[in-house]
């Protein structure tokens, strides 16, 4: 399995601080966000990842992480994305890298305290199809929202205004090879980008989604709140626990 993190997008719920930089690049307690999901990747034993990102600071990613040594990589691939067609967009762009593999993919800006070795261990498993990670939150209005129909998940909502489920969609996927068909059938949503919760549902009518729970503390780190909060959790524990 490879992993892809995406981190594109303008993050325009951070300006002013993203006006000079990109959004993973800010720090979260003492390491630069983008830290923090190679690291969950690496602990899942997914050694070849590749770093989608775009806008105007995307050398700085070269900079900040080179080859990945830091990580004890040989190696880091990255790719660009113009222009701001949504998180399901940039993925299509991993299409060449994912080659035949299964890819599991982690949004740049969430960051967990625990590990999802168990999870990648029970899709690498899974015959096909894709799986996702949910955690309860205490407002899921801000995430995808999952219906649950007993233990089956039979729709995800996209920032519903009135969730139907305690639960939010983490930002962590695991797709076959047959995401990137999927993507190029996706039309742009309401607001204007290809949206991952449309590949999610997608892999739900096809009856071959599955979900995990979370373990330990989830947090994205996009908005001011949410960046603060994602400080202090690590500050408090640690982020990406093996133990
Ligand atoms: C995105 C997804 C959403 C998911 C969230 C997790 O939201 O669209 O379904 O729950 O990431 O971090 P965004 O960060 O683009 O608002």
């Amino acid at each position: 399995m490879k992993g892809v993190i995406l981190a594109g997008g303008l993050g325009t719920r951070l300006l002013p601080l993203t006006k000079v930089t990109n959004k993973h690049l800010l720090p979260v307690y003492d390491k630069p966000m983008i830290f923090y999901p190679i690291q969950a990747l690496i602990n899942a034993g997914i050694m070849d990842i590749l770093i989608v990102t775009g806008g105007n600071n995307a050398g700085d990613f070269l900079r900040l992480l080179g080859n990945g040594k830091e990580f004890g990589l040989e190696h880091i691939n990255y790719t660009y994305q113009e222009g701001e067609g949504g998180i399901a967009e940039a993925l299509g762009l991993a299409k060449y890298f994912a080659s035949n593999d299964r890819i599991c993919v982690v949004l740049g800006d969430n960051i967990i305290e625990r590990n999802i070795i168990g999870a990648v261990a029970a899709y690498r498993k899974q015959k096909r199809g894709a799986k996702i990670l949910l955690k309860e939150v205490p407002d899921p209005e801000r995430f995808g929202v999952p219906i649950l129909d007993g233990d089956k998940v039979i729709k995800i909502e996209e920032k519903p205004k009135k969730p139907k489920s305690p639960y939010a969609v983490t930002g962590i996927y695991m797709y076959d090879n047959r995401v990137f068909d999927i993507i190029e059938t996706l039309e742009p949503s309401e607001r204007g980008e290809l949206e991952i919760t449309d590949v999610n549902n997608a892999y739900i009518e096809r009856g071959e989604l599955t979900w995990d729970l979370l373990d330990g503390w989830w947090t994205d780190a996009g908005t001011f709140e949410s960046l603060l909060r994602a400080t202090d959790l690590v500050s408090r524990t640690g982020a990406n626990n093996t133990d």
